[in-house]
């Protein structure tokens, strides 16, 4: 119904009550509960004898920006982690490419059990997604969604960002976005993979350790969340709906800070030294150790010097 009411008013410069409630099929008071309701959520909507005037509207990804896909997006003003929600969203069977997404996190987490930043401003959210793929494979699901990240940040805003192994997506060496997901498999079949990612948008990054950045400092053009995430979305979803997944490993290597870099790694278990060479056809990291024998690590974090 918001979306539908937001559709009116963006199409004309005022719309009165009355029309609206004839084209919603709805009570004019049930209208101006709705109009009630968008103020409060930051829509600047004017009321006066001739009807409602929309005069700005927050960016904020509320489920109605998204037009059709509105009904796969579940979005919260605060919550511990998208990544919980999901995960129960997921194990009830909910579908592919449902979105959990808040305005703020209380747990925020991050990779090897670090937690993340969820300051307001920042995007957060969290895709449930049901791949059919090889489950040897599924590495490649958090490096491709690194690549559209980045994608999406040049496309929108012209911001040439670097990929650091697995998928940190960094500028000038800092952190503008990272990706964390989990995954529910049974014998070579993939039951779910929920793929959770935190963009440095608006939110301040000054007092974050490593050291962050925020795509609004980064342009001065104005930046959405929910623009981003709808780019990205789209981007994303076409590539996992074509299955190509041999493009991911070069597109990857196109954008990579780690290749050529003497790096650490931190496994789950232990730490490992050398120089990143390669990248293998499943997403693992290839790296050369000081006596010049190769290793391939399939799961872990990796330290630039
Ligand atoms: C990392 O770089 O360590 C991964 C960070 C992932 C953060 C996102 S924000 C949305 C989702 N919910 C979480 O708690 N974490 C991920």
């Amino acid at each position: 119904m918001k979306g539908e009411i937001l559709a009116q008013l963006q199409a004309a410069d005022v719309v009165s009550g009355e029309s609206l409630s004839q084209l919603l099929g709805v009570s004019r008071v049930a209208v101006w509960k709705h109009i009630r309701q968008l103020q409060e959520l930051g829509y600047e909507i004017e009321a006066s004898s001739k009807g409602y005037r929309l005069r700005s509207a927050p960016d904020a990804p509320f489920p109605w920006v998204f037009g059709q896909r509105a009904a796969q997006v579940h979005y919260f003003p605060e919550t511990s982690s998208t990544m919980d929600i999901a995960m129960e969203m997921a194990r009830q069977g909910c579908p592919n490419f449902t979105i959990v997404v808040a305005e703020r996190q209380t747990k925020g987490r991050g990779r090897l059990q670090r937690s993340w930043h969820s300051e307001r401003g920042g995007l957060y959210f969290t895709m449930v997604l049901r791949p059919r793929m090889p489950l040897a494979l599924a590495p490649l699901i958090n490096l491709a969604a690194s690549v559209d990240l980045a994608m999406t940040l040049d496309a929108l805003y012209g911001i040439q960002a670097r990929l650091k192994w697995p998928n940190d997506v960094l500028v000038e060496g800092r952190k503008l976005a990272g990706i964390l997901s989990q995954m529910a498999a049974e014998t070579d079949r993939i039951e779910y993979v929920n793929v959770g990612i935190g963009v440095n948008v608006h939110n301040d990054t000054s007092q974050v350790d490593p050291p962050a950045i925020s795509t609004a400092r980064l342009t001065s053009e104005p930046v959405s969340r929910a623009e981003i995430l709808a780019h990205f979305w789209e981007r994303f979803e076409r590539r996992l709906a074509t299955g190509r997944w041999s493009d991911v490993v070069a597109e990857w290597k196109s954008r990579s800070a780690t290749l050529g870099l003497f790096v650490r790694v931190q496994t789950l278990y232990e730490l490992y030294e050398g120089r990143a060479v390669d990248v293998e056809n499943n997403g693992g990291l290839i790296l050369e150790k000081a006596d010049g024998t190769r290793m391939t690590i399939v799961y872990g974090d990796c330290f630039h010097p």
